[in-house]
């Protein structure tokens, strides 16, 4: 596999779909790449299976402990010689982007860990995780689902995930612009057209009509986006207009 995902969760079952379907699933098919995902619950060291305590100097939740997530970290990394990221998921964490994901698409390895309900021991933070990564300022009840998006938007980014090896480069964001509107057969669905440009078989009139949409959709819903996209004179007389 280009890049193998080490989970560490209480709840692996939560995986198990979102591993085997689509696209993700065929690309584990083909060994394209590959996950594991780890109860750390079987690295607890007493017998109740411990994972987590009540935090030092009171106050409510509970606190996952440093031992079980430590050593389940240790016996994945046991014989890998270069160390790879060790991604911890929190709402505090920096904010995940479509940039993130291709930076963390070149590594082989990946390690990430989930908590649940609960906070961290600091220690994890300052002493196992390499970066804490938040999907969005919104609190989920786990660290799972943040997982799966930093997977699977990865994952498409790794060669021969995708079927169409152009469709990850020209898809919203990487672009640094949003996409242009996109149509299919009807050309006259209950009224409503198809724009006609797109029926006129002129490419270069097409390529500047999609060009000019993916700008105006970006000025219209995410302006913000338009400080760092990578603009032509063209482009910003457009936007001027
Ligand atoms: N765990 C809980 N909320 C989260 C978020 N927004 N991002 C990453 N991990 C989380």
């Amino acid at each position: 596999a280009q890049i193998r995902f080490d989970v560490l969760t209480l709840f692996p079952e939560m995986f198990s779909g979102f591993l085997s379907t689509s696209i993700i699933g065929r690309a584990r098919e083909k060994g394209l790449i590959a996950a594991e995902v780890i109860d750390f619950r079987q690295f607890s060291t007493d017998k109740h299976r411990t994972v987590d305590d009540t935090p030092y100097g009171g106050g409510g939740g509970m606190v996952l402990k440093p031992e079980p997530i430590f050593r389940a970290v240790e016996h994945l990394l046991a014989d890998e010689s270069e160390k790879p990221p060790i991604l911890l998921m929190s709402p505090q964490g920096k904010p995940f982007t479509q940039r993130k994901a291709e930076e963390l698409a070149r590594h082989r390895r990946l390690v990430l860990i989930c908590g649940h309900y609960e906070g961290f021991d600091e220690r994890i933070r300052q002493h196992l995780a390499t970066e804490e990564l938040s999907i969005g300022d919104y609190v989920l009840t786990g660290g799972e689902l943040a997982a799966m998006v930093v997977i699977d938007c990865v994952s498409r980014l790794i060669p021969g995930v995708l079927g169409n090896e152009s469709a990850a480069a020209e898809d919203s964001f990487s672009m640094g612009l949003l996409e242009y509107p996109q149509y299919t057969r009807p050309a006259d669905f209950r009224g409503w057209k198809v724009p006609e440009v797109l029926l006129s078989g002129n490419h270069r009139k097409i390529e500047e009509w999609r060009r000019r949409e993916s700008l105006r959709r970006t000025w219209e819903r995410r302006p913000d986006l338009l400080e760092h996209a990578e603009l032509t004179e063209e482009d910003r007389a457009y936007l001027r207009r």
